[in-house]
């Protein structure tokens, strides 16, 4: 069973996977964490995360695992690093790369190869798991989105400007060459904006039980 689930930042994506993981006894695969321990890695050894041809080749040397709270970078556990304020910054560059998009991938579908995941990200439904028995597209107006962060941030920052840095988001996460941020037509579209957490769980983990219901159409017909 793979289920996976894309959308814009602050849509609640993590904690919605999260709990539908534990509920239907799934992995939860976090993508936007591979392209933070890549940032996390680039940053360490001092390179510039806007050149892409150092980005690529730091990349391809790694070695790249998951653990239960994070990534694994060359044997090293990475959890709060991942959320740095300077990987925050350059996470977006290092994720624009081509060639860093399809280590991540390879990865990604590497640790769902013997197991039931769901899987959260930007691209997910539509590049690295196209035949995903489940497909989410979680959405919520920007404004909502915005709200939600600022009481995350404990209203540490002034609401315009989270907005702000949610809507510059948006813009670089929808217009990347590769890996885009876009609605897969056979995604099931749900709007959370005046939905609570546990009513996005309730919908998500409806389709994802019957997807595992579902008969399976592979035999009919066959002799
Ligand atoms: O979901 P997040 O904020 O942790 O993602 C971190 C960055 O990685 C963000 O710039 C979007 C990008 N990302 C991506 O390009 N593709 C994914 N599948 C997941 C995240």
């Amino acid at each position: 069973m793979i289920a996976a689930i894309d959308g814009p930042a602050g849509t609640g994506k993590s904690t919605v996977a999260q709990r539908v993981a534990r509920s239907a006894d799934l992995y939860y695969l976090n993508s936007g964490n591979f392209y933070r321990a890549i940032t996390w890695y680039v940053l360490q050894q001092g390179l510039d995360s806007e050149d892409l041809t150092a980005v690529s080749a730091a990349a391809r040397s790694l070695s790249l695992d998951v653990w239960s709270h994070g990534i694994v970078v060359d044997g090293k556990k990475l959890r709060r690093q991942l959320r740095e304020e300077s990987v925050d910054a350059n996470v977006a560059s290092v994720s624009s790369s081509p060639e860093v998009r399809d280590i991540v991938n390879r990865q990604l579908r590497r640790i769902s190869r013997n197991r039931d995941v769901v899987a959260e990200g930007r691209d997910m439904t539509t590049v690295v798991f196209p035949d995903a028995d489940v497909k989410i597209y979680l959405d919520a107006s920007l404004e909502s989105r915005a709200r939600r962060r600022y009481d995350d941030l404990a209203h540490s920052m002034p609401l315009a400007e989270v907005q702000e840095r949610i809507a510059e988001r948006d813009k670089i996460d929808s217009t990347k060459p590769v890996g885009r941020l876009k609605l897969d037509p056979s995604a099931l579209y749900i709007d959370s904006s005046d939905l609570t957490i546990n009513q996005v769980c309730e919908i998500v983990l409806h389709a994802i039980f019957s997807a595992k219901t579902k008969p399976s159409t592979g035999a009919i017909g066959q002799s």
